[in-house]
């Protein structure tokens, strides 16, 4: 696992942004895993910028949201097909059949079957090159819950009280945030190639010191990054501000080899 700390998201979401550009460069059909939430806006935004100023170009590129509310249509403000498109898909140029969102729409005995063909999706496209993750102050990953089986796949999660209160600011009242959601599993999310988690706010400080130096955990799914390969942890100062060991985290991103360095 490698932490980055730096002062501000601006700075590490441009990062993560370079990490994507170089992904793209040298497979212009990658497939990326995408997240919503407050934490990757900077991150789209400094993608699209790259997409018209610099012509990255995501016209093979294939993309596998997370996440939806189950109750949402796609054009409901606080669903995620809405997030996505308005912060991202609009603005770059990534073909519509390319774009893959779990849908909020699916009711019932039909979820399991659902689920099960993301997963196939997701293989068919060749797997996730890339996965960009928020974490949430519960550490979840995706909406994977305190007590997700850390080798779960795509299925229907029950949403804690502290995440629905978490995200009721993107909804008209804390009574509106929908109970379930259909979210990838911690083992989909493990499988990808390359995993970039954005941690940002003293809010998420708590979870990121258990990420990075607490026991593996169900009990905070985001520990299993822990035994990831290739996990990059991108975490400005608020958020640091619980870990033990900040100063060597810094002190081996400041002495990576010049070869490793994206920026
Ligand atoms: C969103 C997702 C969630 C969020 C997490 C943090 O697709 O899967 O895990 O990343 O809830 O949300 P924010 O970024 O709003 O703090």
């Amino acid at each position: 696992m490698e932490v980055i700390i730096k002062n501000d998201a601006t700075t590490l979401s441009a990062y993560a942004a370079r990490l994507i550009r170089e992904l793209i460069r040298r497979k212009p059909d990658a497939t990326l895993g995408l997240a919503t939430g407050g934490t990757p806006l900077l991150l789209y935004r400094e993608l699209i910028r790259l997409h018209r100023e610099e012509g990255l170009d995501f016209s093979f590129v294939s993309t596998f949201n997370l996440d939806e509310y189950l109750g949402l249509a796609p054009d409901h403000p606080a669903s995620y097909h809405q997030y996505m498109r308005e912060n991202f898909f609009n603005h770059v140029n990534v073909p519509p059949a390319n774009i893959h969102i779990p849908s909020g729409q699916i009711q019932g005995d039909e979820i399991p079957e659902y689920c099960r063909r993301y997963e196939e999706e997701i293989q068919r496209a060749g797997g996730i090159d890339l996965q960009i993750l928020g974490i949430g102050s519960d550490g979840h990953i995706g909406f994977n819950e305190p007590s997700s089986a850390l080798t779960s796949r795509t299925r229907i999660k029950t949403l804690s009280p502290r995440t629905r209160q978490d995200n009721a600011p993107f909804f008209a009242g804390p009574g509106e945030v929908p109970h379930h959601v259909i979210t990838m599993g911690v083992g989909t999310i493990m499988e990808a190639h390359h995993i970039v988690l954005l941690a940002f706010g003293e809010k998420k400080a708590r979870a990121v010191a258990e990420t990075v130096e607490g026991p593996i955990s169900a009990l905070c799914p985001s520990t299993i990054l822990q035994m990831h390969p290739n996990a990059t942890l991108l975490i400005d100062e608020p958020a640091a501000g619980k870990l033990q060991r900040s100063e060597y985290y810094r002190w081996v991103f400041d002495h990576k080899p010049g070869w490793q360095r994206v920026l």
